[in-house]
């Protein structure tokens, strides 16, 4: 496990601080850690859980409970790529696999470089483009035949390393 900079705690200090002693604080600890530091590290697990007087055990429960709260750091540019039935027909998962291969994430993690994150869904509401996939909020669709995500993946790697 990475160690956690300086001002991570000292944030998840902050967030833990102020809801001790208060009633029903977990969730709102959970959900003021994930949107300060874009994820729940297990040091912020074990505060929470002695500010809430619980176990890590019962605050991790939580956390794998919602969606929407995740133990990884996410990359800097996230891809959603669906593979709901009618995406997953029309070749989903060799879109995902093309997509793991360009930003070297696996499904459902981030690259060792920090750039991407990949992460599967299910259906996007956007079938009829079938296969789907987002990144950074924009709907790429057709994305296996026009080629249209991993082009953008390629672009953004450009831009990275022109930025250093
Ligand atoms: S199944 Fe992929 S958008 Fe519906």
């Amino acid at each position: 496990m990475e160690k956690l900079s300086p001002s991570a705690l000292t944030e998840i200090d902050t967030i833990v601080a102020k809801h001790r002693n208060q009633p029903g604080p977990v969730i709102e600890m959970l959900h003021e850690v994930q949107n300060s530091l874009g994820y729940i590290p297990f040091e912020a697990m074990e505060k929470i859980a002695e500010a809430a007087g619980t176990s890590p055990a019962q605050v991790y429960g939580v956390v794998t409970f919602y969606a929407q709260f995740t133990t990884q750091p996410k990359g800097k540019h996230v891809i959603n790529v669906c593979l709901g039935t009618a995406c997953y027909v029309n070749g989903s998962q060799k879109l995902a696999d093309l997509l793991a291969e360009k930003t070297g994430a696996g499904i459902n993690e981030t690259s060792r470089d920090g750039l991407f994150s990949l992460d599967a869904t299910r259906c996007l509401g956007a079938c009829g483009l079938a296969p789907v996939c987002i990144i950074d909020g924009k709907v790429y669709g057709n994305a296996l035949v026009s080629g249209n995500a991993i082009r953008r993946i390629e672009e953004i790697r450009a831009q990275e390393a022109d930025h250093g």
